[in-house]
Parts: C-alpha cells; structure tokens; sequence
C-alpha cells in the first residue's frame, strides 16, 4: 500500500516533544515545514546530521520553514542527546538548546503510521529503526517532497535546502529547475505548457538550441551571474526556448521575442 503521496495532507498528529505537546498543523502555522526522522538518539550519524540541521536554522527560517525532528526515544534520552548534539557541533558553549522540536515517538506510532521504518535496520531487540525521512510540507499543509535514505546513510542538508528553494519558486512562478539548479540559476518552463502561452507569460526575450530529436530544445546558460536573491533568478529561463533577464521579470516585460538558434 502506497504511503503519503505528494498533494496528500499531512497528518494532523499530535505528539510530545522536546519544547512541549504539539499539534503539527497548529505548530507548522502558515509556514513551510520539514519533518525529519532519526533511527535512534545517541548514534553517530546523527548526531552530525541534527547538528547540520542546527547550524543551518537561520537558512530554513529565511524561508519561513519550520523544523521538526522526530525519534523513536523517549523525550528524557531526547534532552540527554542533545547535549551532545550541541556539544558535538557548535562552537564552545554558544548554544544551548535546539533551535527546532524534537518528537519523543517511543511507541514507534508515528514511524509506522508515516512509514519511516527501515526494514534492514533493527536495534539490539530486533525491532526496526527509523529510516531518515524528509518530508517537505506546503503551507497548504499539503505534502510537497519527500525523500527516504536508509539508517546507514547520512542526509545532505545543503540539498534539502536547495530543493525547499526549487519548492517555493515552483509554487509561486510556472517553471521548473534543471539538474543541479542553485538559487539565481536559469529555470525552465515545464515542457506541458504550451509555447504560445509561455510567450505571453514571458514575453522578453528567447534563446533556442536544436537537438537532434527536433523535440526538446535546450538554453545554455552560458553568460549567467549568480544572484543573491533566490525567489527571483538574475536570468529567468522561461521555457525550453525562452529566457528573460530579471529586470525585464520584474519590471513590465517587453513584446519582443528573439528566436535564435540555427
Ligand atoms: C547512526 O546514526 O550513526 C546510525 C544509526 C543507525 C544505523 C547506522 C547508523
């Protein structure tokens, strides 16, 4: 049976946790949210990953993304492993708490109800430990993302980011990111949208490269700058054919459309 699938609403769960009882919708507000699973406190992997999600607390909250993690230990071992966390990752005594909850799922309720548990990974009784999932989770309370590593693998939090970037500018403009897409890079139009109405959306300017198939047709990006602000790129790329510069985004855009290419 599948699991939660992407459009689906997140579970409204209640559940204790290191700063109190919470209701996930109430807590997440109007904010993006990023549920994260651990298979267990007090192990290595971790440890480096809880404290990579700490160190980066001020990226998450720029992008209005509240954090929650959730382990299948009790909240007395979640205080405990903090310290550890704190004392394993960040500088000296500068912090002393978490900037995010943590939910103690003893029971193991949420994990199977979430289907968080890694088969392959049992603790000292047998039981299944957590995997790392991530689940991403819209303002609309709707499930956005979803990754799941396995326990022996440690997750990439720069990635997580990156895609909660790609998430948010996707939801507000009709464009999709390309491989390895960093804020201020070029985007792309999903291929379903017809060019007329890429067009009259982005009417500013174009740039076109023929591929064999005569199907798909690719920019390149060749003479981007990188730019700070990650909601509008300094180079919009508008469609497989299309780009604009973001001035002309911002600003009203103009009606002329270069086609280039051969
Ligand atoms: C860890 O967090 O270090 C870990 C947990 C379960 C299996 C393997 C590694």
């Amino acid at each position: 049976m599948p699991g939660l699938l992407l459009g689906d609403v997140f579970p409204d769960f209640e559940a204790e946790t290191t700063a109190g009882k919470i209701k996930l919708h109430e807590f997440l507000g109007d904010s993006w949210g990023i549920l994260f699973s651990h298979p267990r406190d007090y192990t290595p992997v971790c440890t480096t990953e809880l404290g990579r999600a700490a160190r980066l607390a001020s990226e998450f909250t720029k992008r209005s993304v509240k954090m929650i993690g959730l382990s299948i230990d009790c909240l007395e071992d979640h205080h405990g492993w903090t310290k550890d966390i704190l004392a394993y990752n960040c500088e000296e005594s500068a912090c002393c708490s978490l900037p995010f909850p943590i939910i103690a799922d003893s029971k193991r309720e949420l994990a199977v109800a979430l289907g968080m548990l890694d088969p392959d990974e049992k603790d000292k009784n047998g039981m299944p430990l957590t995997a790392r999932c991530v689940f991403i989770i819209g303002p609309d309370k709707r499930l956005k993302l979803s990754l799941l590593y396995p326990a022996t693998t440690g997750r990439n939090f720069d990635e997580i980011l990156r895609v909660v970037d790609s998430l948010q500018l996707t939801t507000v403009k009709r464009v999709a990111t390309p491989a390895d897409w960093q804020p201020g890079d070029c985007v792309m139009v999903p291929p379903s949208m017809p060019e007329e109405e890429a067009a009259s959306l982005f009417p500013a300017g174009v740039y076109t490269k023929d591929l064999p198939s005569e199907v798909q047709q690719w920019i390149q990006n060749t003479d981007y700058q990188k730019s700070a602000e990650f909601l509008v790129p300094s180079r919009l790329w508008i469609s497989r054919h299309h780009y604009i510069t973001k001035t002309q985004y911002q600003l009203a855009p103009p009606t002329t459309i270069i086609i280039s290419g051969s």
